[in-house]
């Protein structure tokens, strides 16, 4: 009912801050002084060289940064896939290093949905088997599963391509049968690791869009990394990565103020 009555205003305008606004307080995620070595021989990569930040219910954030600068091991460190050297990671402020196996599968299954940057889909199993893997690992029924599995393949625009194994599927097909797989159990965290570098800009747009979705309407936390610009315009802030730290930190009205200028300079 009150949806009925809400007064249409200028939605463009006024999200980004009234999006900000409702957030809740509680943290999704925060990352104190995390370092992460990786050693290779004789030879020390520092991947991560002291991440500090916080994220909250609700944020859409990107991370952005250079090859190499540490994006996805810092993404693996959030995900809880490895761990970091030194420094802790909380996940609704809770030490995912305190959390024993079954916890840490829990969390792997339920909570965060993962694309990764090399899909890793399963090459033997169809697009609809790889989608419907973590239901039955979160244990819905096969034929639960396979009615949403089907659902999301269809939002993500695949409804036509559930049969089909990876290596029958396009780059961008692939890219989007990650995509549907990560949002099989809904999780409250997405983790994404550039999620439209495969796809064509209007396939990437209807992801950006499908993802902005989640994160308005369910309240989803959306983490990606990515160069995609387009990416970047629906972002609540965007953290800067540069050899392994975070340089820099812009939010929704640095992002918005940059904007007006580079306006005010065409003009000009
Ligand atoms: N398993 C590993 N063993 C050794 N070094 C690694 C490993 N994974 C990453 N690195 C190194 O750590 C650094 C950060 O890598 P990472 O993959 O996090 O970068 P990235 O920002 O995601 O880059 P890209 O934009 O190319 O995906 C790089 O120098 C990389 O070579
Ligand atoms: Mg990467």
């Amino acid at each position: 009912m009150s949806e009925a009555v809400q007064p249409i205003i200028e939605e463009e305008e006024q999200k980004p801050e009234s999006r900000m606004r409702e957030l809740p307080e509680e943290n999704a995620v925060r990352v104190r002084n995390v370092i992460k070595k990786y050693e290779l021989g004789t030879i020390t990569v520092e991947a991560l060289r002291g991440i500090n930040l916080e994220i909250r219910r609700g944020e859409y954030i990107s991370i952005v940064g250079p090859s190499g600068s540490g994006k996805s091991t810092l993404f693996n460190m959030i995900g809880g896939l490895d761990k970091p050297t030194e420094g802790r990671v909380y996940i609704d402020e809770v030490d995912i290093a305190q959390l024993d196996a079954y916890e840490l599968a829990w969390l792997r299954c339920r909570k965060i949905g993962y694309i990764f940057q090399t899909f890793n889909l399963i090459s033997v199993m169809t697009a609809l088997e790889n989608v419907t893997l973590p239901m039955i690992f979160a244990g819905k029924t096969a034929d639960e599963s396979i009615q949403q599995g089907i659902d999301i393949l269809t939002t993500v625009g695949l409804g036509d391509r559930i049969q089909h194994k990876p290596l029958e599927l396009s780059g961008g097909q692939q890219q989007r049968v990650a995509i549907a797989r990560a949002l099989a159990n809904d999780p409250a965290i997405v983790l994404a690791d550039e999620p439209t570098g495969n796809l064509d800009t209007k396939t990437g747009l209807d992801i950006i869009h499908l993802l902005r979705t989640l994160n308005e309407k369910n309240g989803v936390t959306i983490i990606t990394a990515t160069h995609d610009t387009k990416m970047l315009d629906v972002s609540d802030r965007i953290f800067h990565l540069v050899d392994g730290k975070i340089d820099k930190v812009e939010t929704r009205e640095e992002i918005n103020l940059q904007v007006g200028m580079l306006d005010g300079e065409e003009v000009g």
